[in-house]
């Protein structure tokens, strides 16, 4: 079967250093080395909205901040398509019918909403189309016939929703969608990169991100600030790396060639730290402070970062070219669909215009 590859965002804040690694990266991976025969990314505009119906302007501000960042990071339209969810009005189609195919009490124990509703506060006031994003999430995944989704692993409830509506939906109405898979980041570290406080997640909330965006200035105050292991307060005590952020950035985002350069000693070309073991063990061992590290990591970040700010720089040059991808993409997503609503609807059986049969049984029973 050729691979079809779909993923997305919602289009509410800039993109960092979580979802660099998060996803990001395994995009551009796939883009560049991917067996696949179509690949889409969307830009979940309308599901941003589920919860933010009272201030459409944030979504609407952020729709190109993320398309910057995708770019920038070395997303390829000509490889991949950007496409904007709400340009794609066949997708509300789908989630229609796909809605009959799930109950109440399954939305209600989506463990990623039930959180997300604690989260924000909703309780007792959810607003319906939030509580059902789940379903048109499903539709977004199988309007495009994907089988292959990259997300994080807080999107794996989504993509078991969305294979319980296919196959519900090819039972009730013969083989007709495809049941996409789950694909999470190869490396553990970057399944969920924590904020740079310590805690478990990068979140823009919570102001404890690195942003792609962030000027080096940014960047360097960010990671000088950053929680490392409390206990180790001077510089000869013991360190912990285990569960310090400092150290699974480094573990997320230096290669070998970091340490080569930066521990190279300029006078006599030693190499101080060859890898992420050696620093660790010394760190756990008490001698190695806090700073150095973190020094080190900056120029490691930095390193990441200079090359993609560099892009948004000239992409920022030209704003209206940018929507224009997205105008393209979005023109190319919504013909997929039609193709596919157009096969669910015959499916479904609601297709009286090609149903020349079905007319003509009616056409007997009234002049028998
Ligand atoms: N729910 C995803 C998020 O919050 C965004 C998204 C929308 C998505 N549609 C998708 C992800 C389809 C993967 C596939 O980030």
């Amino acid at each position: 079967m050729k691979n079809i590859i779909l993923t997305g965002d919602r289009p509410t804040g800039r993109l960092h250093l979580g979802h660099l690694v998060g996803s990001l990266l395994q995009r551009v991976e796939y883009q560049n080395n991917g067996d696949f025969e179509e690949m889409y990314i969307e830009i979940a505009d309308a599901q941003a909205t589920t919860d933010n119906a009272g201030n459409i302007q944030k979504v609407k501000e952020n729709v190109i901040e993320v398309a910057l960042d995708y770019l920038s990071c070395g997303i390829d339209p000509k490889k991949c398509t950007i496409f904007l969810q709400s340009e794609v009005p066949e997708l509300s189609d789908l989630t229609f019918y796909y809605m009959n195919l799930v109950t109440m009490a399954r939305l209600q124990r989506n463990p990623t909403v039930k959180q997300e509703i604690i989260y924000r506060g909703f309780e007792n006031t959810i607003p319906v189309g939030f509580m059902t994003y789940p379903i048109s999430q499903a539709a977004d995944i199988t309007g495009f016939d994907a089988n292959i989704v990259p997300v994080g692993d807080d999107q794996l409830p989504m993509i078991e929703q969305t294979r319980e509506i296919v196959r519900t939906f090819n039972r009730l109405y013969g083989e007709t969608l495809v049941e996409p898979k789950a694909v999470l980041p190869k490396n553990e570290v970057c399944l969920r990169l924590p904020g740079t406080d310590g805690q478990a997640k990068m979140s823009k909330s919570i102001g404890n991100c690195i942003f792609l965006a962030d000027t080096s200035e940014e960047v360097k105050k960010k990671v000088m600030g950053m929680y490392t292991d409390p206990n180790h307060i001077k510089i000869e005590d013991p360190g912990v790396t285990e569960g310090n952020p400092v150290f699974i950035y480094l573990s997320a985002f230096s290669k070998e060639k970091h340490y080569l350069e930066y521990f190279k000693n300029k006078e006599t070309g030693e190499i101080e730290y060859h890898n992420l073991d050696e620093l660790k063990a010394h760190y756990e061992r008490g001698g190695l402070g806090d700073m150095k590290v973190k020094k080190f990591l900056y120029y490691v970040i930095e390193d990441v970062l200079t090359p993609i700010r560099e892009r948004r720089h000239e992409l920022e040059k030209d704003i209206p070219a940018v929507y224009q991808i997205l105008f393209d993409g979005s023109d190319k997503a919504r013909l997929k669909v039609q193709e596919t609503l157009k096969r669910v609807k015959k499916a479904i059986g609601l297709d009286y215009r090609n149903d020349k049969e079905f007319i003509n049984e009616i056409a007997k029973k009234y002049n028998n």
